[in-house]
C-alpha cells in the first residue's frame, strides 16, 4: 500500500499477511532448534480427494507453508472416485504412523464420501483442523485444544493488534462448523480475546442489518461476495471479513477474489477491518502449522 492510499484509508489494515509472516519467523526458529539437536522436522501430511480447484489451491499452499517453516508435509491426492472405506482406511494408516503429527482431510468432498466419517475417524490427537467432536467439545469447555485454523487465525490477529473485545458485542454472521460456530463460542470465552456478548446471525436471520449494526465486532463468514456494506455497520466497529469466493472476471485467471464484505464501503465506517486477500486467508495458513507444532510437542516433549 502507498503512502497516499494509506491518508485515505479510515479504518486500521488488520494485516493477516504480515502478522502471519511475523508468526512463522517464531515457527521457523523453533523448529531449527529441534532440528538442530538432533530430533525431526513436524510432519503435516494432507488428504486432498477429487479436482476441486480452490482446494487444490489451499492443499497448495498449505504445503508451501510447511516449507517455509522448515516442517515435513506429504500429500496424498486421490481420485474423486476414491470409496469412503479407502479414505478410511489411508485416514487409519496415517493415525498409525508415529512419524506423522498432523493430519487434515480438505473440504469439501465428493457427495459419497461422509465428511462427518471422515473428520471422527482422524486421531483427536493428530486433528489439527480441530473438527473432531473431542477437540469441538474441548472448545465448548474451554479446554485446551487444537482451535480450527480459521478461528485461532483470528483470535490472533485480534490479540496482535490489540483490538479490545471484553465487554463488546460481536456479531458472528454464518454458522457453520468451521468458522461461524467455533468463532462465536471463541468471543464469549472468559478470556482474552474474548469476554464478548455474542450474537450468531445466519440464513434465517430475520433484519441481519439491526443486529451488525449493532455490533463492536462484525465477523463475516457467509461466502457471499460483499454482503456487508458500509450502511450495515457502526461506526468504529471492527469487521473481520472470513469469506473468499472466486467471482468470473474478464482476465488471465478468470476469476477475482472477493470477500464477504464490501471493503470500499465498510473500511470508510469501521476503525479496523482485514483486507481480502492479505486478512484472515493467511491467519489460516499460520493457525494450521501452530496446531502441527503444538501436535509435535505434545508428543515429543
Ligand atoms: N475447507 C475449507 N476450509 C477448510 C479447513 O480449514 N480445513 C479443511 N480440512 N478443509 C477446509
Amino acid at each position: 500500500m502507498t503512502e497516499s492510499n494509506q491518508k485515505e484509508m479510515n479504518a486500521i489494515l488488520l494485516d493477516g499477511k504480515e502478522t502471519s509472516n511475523a508468526i512463522k519467523v517464531e515457527i521457523a526458529k523453533e523448529v531449527e532448534e529441534i532440528t538442530k539437536s538432533g530430533r525431526r522436522a513436524p510432519h503435516l501430511a494432507a488428504i486432498l480427494v477429487g479436482e476441486d480447484g480452490a482446494s487444490k489451491t489451499y492443499v497448495k499452499n498449505k504445503e508451501l507453508a510447511c516449507q517455509r517453516v522448515g516442517f515435513a508435509s506429504t500429500l496424498l491426492r486421490l481420485d474423486a472416485t476414491t470409496s469412503e472405506e479407502d479414505v478410511l482406511a489411508k485416514i487409519r494408516e496415517i493415525n498409525a504412523n508415529d512419524a506423522i503429527d498432523g493430519l487434515i482431510v480438505q473440504l469439501p468432498l465428493p457427495a459419497h464420501i461422509s465428511e462427518n466419517k471422515v473428520t471422527q475417524t482422524i486421531d483427536p490427537t493428530k486433528d489439527v483442523d480441530g473438527f473432531h467432536d473431542v477437540n469441538v467439545g474441548k472448545l465448548t469447555k474451554g479446554e485446551d485444544t487444537f482451535i480450527s485454523a480459521t478461528p485461532f487465525g483470528i483470535i490472533q490477529l485480534l490479540e496482535r493488534y490489540n483490538i479490545d473485545t471484553s465487554g463488546k458485542h460481536c456479531v458472528v454472521v454464518g454458522r457453520s462448523n468451521i468458522v461461524g460456530r467455533p468463532m462465536s463460542i471463541l468471543m464469549s470465552r472468559n478470556g482474552n480475546p474474548g469476554n464478548c456478548t455474542v450474537t450468531v446471525c445466519h440464513s434465517r436471520t430475520q433484519n441481519l442489518a439491526d443486529f451488525t449494526r449493532a455490533a463492536d465486532i462484525v465477523i463475516v463468514a457467509l461466502g457471499k461476495p460483499e454482503f456487508l456494506t458500509g450502511d450495515m455497520v457502526k461506526p468504529g466497529a471492527t469487521v473481520i471479513d472470513v469469506g473468499i469466493s472466486r467471482v468470473d472476471a474478464d482476465n488471465e485467471r478468470g476469476y477475482v477474489l472477493k470477500g464477504d464484505v464490501h471493503f470500499e464501503s465498510c473500511e470508510k465506517v469501521a476503525s479496523a477491518i482485514t483486507p481480502v486477500p492479505g486478512g484472515v486467508g493467511p491467519m489460516t495458513i499460520i493457525g494450521l502449522m501452530q496446531n502441527t507444532l503444538k501436535s509435535y510437542k505434545l508428543r515429543h516433549g
